[in-house]
């Protein structure tokens, strides 16, 4: 009997249905390659449920998570729900709830620019000339996003909003391992970043990154103020190779990485809970970029995107490496051999659609 993959599929808004679509279709052709099956269980979520039913994240979707053994995830969000109040909406209604409901507190966001496409990074390209490729980890379920009290109401006759910017040592460590211990498959170099000079929760994560550097000895480790972080992602991109920041700060820089990388349609990203028994984890994998509401329904969206995060998804969720590595094969060779969707694309290069080019990606596989 061949391993059958329990998956939540939450295609949600924008171009998100039309990338879930073919890279589901890449997905199935893994299957029959590396011998197992999808069990898919899709549900609305974002402004699709909202239109259908109400609210972004249903309790039926959030059922149908729970009951899954990962989530895959398109994108939400778009201007026709930007009317409702912030806690309604696509991304404040269903997204940050869903991270903290299953407790992924593990956000890693590749940023990788291929050689052959550092034409479509805006950094000067003698500053990347073999590419870019740093991975982004971002404390996901703590910080500012999610720190007790937070309000905005009038105080003294005035409006005024409270934010709350809270973490436990607990909380640092154990994002911090995660940091590490993926330094550890890569270059063996980690830039954690703080704003110690200013934050008391600076100086905290700071001594904490620095003491749980002790059990990884073979990983240099070096620390960024956030500021100085952004200035030195611009100047000297290569020189990163594993990037750790609590929840907003790599919000941030996350987007800066994507950007050096060229397009945000090429990138990938997992949002990890706890490890199991076994080695595994839950985990939600959607693409780094959002809905791109100017493009949807077009059929001209880069879906490597979302082909890149299902392969995460194998490996972290499933334990299925060797069919992730050849997903990411195969996208290497889609591109090597010149197909380009419109972000990408380059004088000489072969411009396709959406499911040109993930079919492309199943036959290389
Ligand atoms: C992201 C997004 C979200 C965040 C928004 C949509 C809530 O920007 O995943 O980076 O701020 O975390
Ligand atoms: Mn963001």
């Amino acid at each position: 009997m061949s391993q059958s993959l329990n998956i939540a599929v939450l295609a949600g808004d924008g171009i998100g249905p039309e990338v879930m679509a073919v890279s589901l279709d890449v997905l199935r052709r893994a299957g029959d390659k590396f011998g197992f099956s999808l069990h898919l269980n899709e549900q609305l979520v974002g402004g699709a449920a909202i239109d259908a039913v109400g609210q972004a994240l249903p309790p039926s979707t959030l059922a149908a998570c729970e009951a899954a053994d990962a989530i895959l995830f398109g994108s939400v969000g778009g201007p026709q729900w930007e009317h409702l109040p912030p806690q309604e909406q696509p991304e404040r209604g269903a997204l940050l709830p869903l991270r903290k409901h299953f407790g992924l507190f593990a956000n890693l966001r590749p940023s990788v620019c291929f050689p052959s496409l550092t034409h479509a990074s805006p950094v000067k390209n003698e500053l990347i000339p073999h590419g870019f490729d740093v991975l982004c980890v971002r404390e996901l379920t703590g910080g500012l996003y999610f720190g007790q009290p937070k309000f905005r109401r009038e105080i003294d006759g005035e409006m005024t909003a409270v934010d709350t910017m809270i973490y436990k040592k607990s909380e640092i460590e154990r994002i911090a391992h995660v940091a590490f211990a993926a330094a550890r498959t890569r270059d063996k170099r980690l830039t954690s970043i703080d704003k110690a000079n200013v934050l008391e929760n600076g100086l905290l994560w700071r001594a904490t990154v620095t003491e749980v550097a002790q059990s990884y000895p073979d990983v240099v480790l070096d620390h960024l103020y956030v500021d100085n972080a952004a200035m030195q992602l611009i100047r000297r991109p290569a020189s990163f190779d594993v990037v750790l920041a609590e929840n907003l700060f790599g919000d941030i820089l996350s987007d800066e990485m994507a950007m050096i990388a060229g397009s945000l349609g090429m990138l990938p990203s997992a949002s990890l809970g706890a490890q199991k028994p076994g080695g595994l984890y839950f985990g939600l994998f959607e693409p780094s970029g959002g809905s791109a509401p100017d493009i949807a329904g077009r059929g001209i969206a880069n879906p490597i995107a979302q082909i890149l995060s299902s392969a995460l998804m194998l490996r972290f969720s499933f334990g299925l490496q060797e069919a992730a590595a050849a997903i990411e094969e195969a996208v290497k060779a889609t591109i090597a051999q010149g197909l380009r969707t419109g972000d990408i694309w380059s004088e000489g290069t072969q411009k396709v659609g959406t499911s040109e080019m993930a079919a492309a990606v199943a036959a290389n596989l």
